[in-house]
């Protein structure tokens, strides 16, 4: 069990006990935050890989991404790419694993007419918000990506939209986590809120903690008390706070060594559709994403892996003759806003890091620069401010004994 009690660290303070509820990328990137800020911190979660971060393709994409009228999304993301470069190089370094992080850019292309206008409308948009991107012609594209299929007639370039391997990523600051301190429970948990404040986390079962080290050791504790709870459970944390499961299926390909046929990350309009494709160093090609508000369901459908794989030959025709790797289907957790979930709301003790939709990964850093200033009592910056839960009212059930698994 975590103690309450520590003798006083070398400034006079008590070292906080937190327990992070979740560990895909926001989950553990908060937790070696913490542990570097010295608390103690104990990181809950089944371990299954049942979470956004699994699927996750990595693109770090806040002009490709862009929606027209989330320019406070767009200011949290632009803040998150300029300083990913630097989280990814502090995390290797903390972990001695690789993150997979590429400056590679994203070529957006365009098959026909339409998606062409389309993508001119979005260049249009971008620019109006001081963003760079150029327009290439087909040509133009086919230097960049010579496997381009002769249809393609236009794209964007965007050099500054990068990529990282979630999977590595998440790797990194688990490892980077275990060498600060963060000692790792594989249970599912829930919160325990106790005269309307946050006071720890009740675990609900899994496998008994393993050898690996910074994992707690011996006979599990049915509670664990805490001073701060961090809640980053994804799309699990629908039940109480406003986000709501958002499925996303990919597909995983190997490209043969010396036979990459892309460089760079591109996305596609394909007669309406979107498809992207984001190759990494090691072979990986990531095919997605379908975006389908349909509550939990990670059954993966034949439908949308045929959809994928149809729209990504008619970009990249030497697709078919790539290795199928895997095919999958998780949750993004959306919020109301498209804007993440990063504070306290109004329960003193628990801080909310969840609600990022289709850009976790991007934002893990950040959240977990905000969180641990939070949890000190600091301010935040104002691109993260805006993202306080307490714009959707209290999360739901915080009155009662048990707010959340
Ligand atoms: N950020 C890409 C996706 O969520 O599919």
């Amino acid at each position: 069990m975590v103690p309450s009690e520590e003798p006083p660290t070398a400034r006079g303070a008590r070292r906080r006990d937190v327990v992070v509820l979740g560990g895909g990328v926001v989950g553990a990137a908060c937790a070696w935050r913490l542990a570097q800020r010295g608390s103690r911190v104990v990181l809950v979660d089944p371990g299954e890989g049942a979470g956004a971060s699994r699927a996750a393709a990595g693109m770090l994409a806040p002009v490709s991404e862009l929606h027209p009228g989330e320019e406070d999304l767009l200011a949290l993301c632009l803040r998150a790419a300029d300083g990913f470069a630097a989280y990814a190089a502090e995390v290797g370094a903390a972990s001695g694993e690789a993150t997979g992080y590429r400056a590679c850019g994203t070529l957006a292309v365009a098959l026909d007419a339409g998606d062409r206008a389309r993508l001119a409308r979005a260049r249009e948009v971008q620019r109006s918000l001081g963003l760079e991107v150029e327009a290439l012609t087909g040509r133009e594209c086919r230097r960049a990506e010579p496997f381009l299929d002769p249809a393609v007639c236009g794209g964007s370039l965007v050099r500054g939209d990068h990529q990282v391997d979630p999977r590595r990523l998440l790797a990194g600051l688990l490892a980077a986590g275990a060498r600060a301190g963060v000692r790792r429970v594989r249970a599912r948990g829930e919160v325990v809120v106790r005269d309307g404040r946050a006071a720890g986390v009740r675990l609900l079962g899994g496998d008994p903690p393993g050898e690996p080290p910074g994992e707690l050791p011996g006979e599990l504790p049915g509670e664990l008390p805490a001073d701060v709870v961090v809640l980053a459970t994804g799309a699990r944390a629908q039940e109480h706070v406003p986000v709501r499961p958002v499925k996303g299926q990919v597909v995983r390909l190997r490209m043969p060594a010396g036979g990459h046929v892309l460089q760079r990350t591109v996305r596609g309009l394909v007669r309406d559709r979107e498809v992207y494709l984001v190759p990494r160093e090691d072979g990986e090609l990531v095919v997605g994403a379908t975006s389908e508000d349909r509550g939990f369901d990670q059954r993966v459908t034949a439908g949308a892996v045929h959809d994928l794989l149809r729209d990504a030959q008619a970009l990249v025709p030497a697709v078919a003759e790539l290795e199928l790797v895997e095919v999958l289907a998780r949750s993004r957790p959306g919020s109301p806003d498209n804007l993440p979930l990063i504070g306290s709301g109004d329960v003193p003790g628990l801080l909310l890091a969840t609600g990022h939709h289709r850009n976790g990964v991007l934002l893990s850093g950040v959240t977990a620069d905000a969180v641990a200033a939070l949890a000190h009592g600091e301010d935040v910056v104002p691109e993260v401010a805006v993202c306080d839960p307490v714009r959707f009212g209290s999360p739901r059930a915080a009155r009662e004994e048990v707010l959340v698994r």
